[in-house]
């Protein structure tokens, strides 16, 4: 197996914490294994956007609450290479599913064969096409247990409008990105992304049907409870 990527070779995604402090996190954290390890040098070779990917602290989170809630049907929006999708699919039973919502099937290409030999690949449907599109033609029910939004950032308020109504009661709604490096503080900030995320943030605070912490790891994380 390849030796050249541990944790404290992965660049810090948080502008929260200091490189050291980071490292002393992730140190202290889970151990990356083979197959997540295969995923991430995957990515950085076949794309020149491994920086979207979720880091490696935020992944163990994502499986511990998959897990801890025993979630039966999980939903992502925005799969990319797969590795969120694999810390999800992980925490789930052999017959609970992940849907996965994604646009660019090229990046699925190179999902597929990490997420056979991580044995999850059963509980995996993706569906390729504009998430919104593909949301939008999901029943209007109370479907999901757990929800991982981490697609393009100028329409998470739609995400959330589309989402919030198909989640279960105590179903956690997870969302990537949400302190966008610290910008959705700044009043000096106004371009669209972070405009977008204020909305979102905002929506999700003030919706008398949801619980909210952003917990500062990553880009922040955004993890609301349906109530
Ligand atoms: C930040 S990446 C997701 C990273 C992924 N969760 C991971 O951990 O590897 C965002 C993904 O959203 C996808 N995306 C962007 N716009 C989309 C849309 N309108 N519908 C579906 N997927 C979209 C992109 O192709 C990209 O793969």
């Amino acid at each position: 197996m390849n030796n050249s990527i541990n944790f404290q070779t992965l660049p810090n995604k948080s502008a929260f914490l200091s490189d050291k402090l980071q490292n002393y996190l992730v140190s202290s954290g889970p151990n990356l294994d083979s197959i997540q390890l295969a995923l991430i040098k995957d990515t950085r070779e076949k794309t020149d956007m491994p920086m979207m990917q979720i880091s490696p602290e935020q992944g163990a989170l994502l499986t511990i609450l998959t897990k801890a809630i025993k979630a039966r049907n999980a939903l992502e929006i925005g799969t990319f290479t797969g590795y969120s999708a694999l810390c999800i699919a992980r925490g789930l039973d052999d017959n609970a599913r992940l849907t996965c919502c994604e646009i660019n099937d090229e990046w699925i290409e190179i999902a597929k064969p990490h997420w056979g030999k991580a044995k999850i690949d059963h509980k995996i449907d993706v569906r390729i096409g504009d998430a919104l599109t593909t949301l939008r033609a999901m029943p209007m029910k109370e479907t999901y247990d757990l929800a991982f939004i981490d697609a393009d950032k100028n329409r998470y308020p739609d995400y959330v409008r589309e989402v919030i109504p198909r989640l279960k009661p105590n179903a956690l709604l997870l969302a990537d990105n949400t302190l966008l490096g610290g910008s959705v503080a700044s009043e000096s900030e106004s371009n669209e992304g972070v405009v977008k995320m204020r909305e979102f943030n905002r929506m999700l605070a003030t919706d008398e049907s949801m619980e909210i912490v952003i917990v500062p790891i990553g880009d922040g994380l955004s993890i609301a409870c349906k109530k």
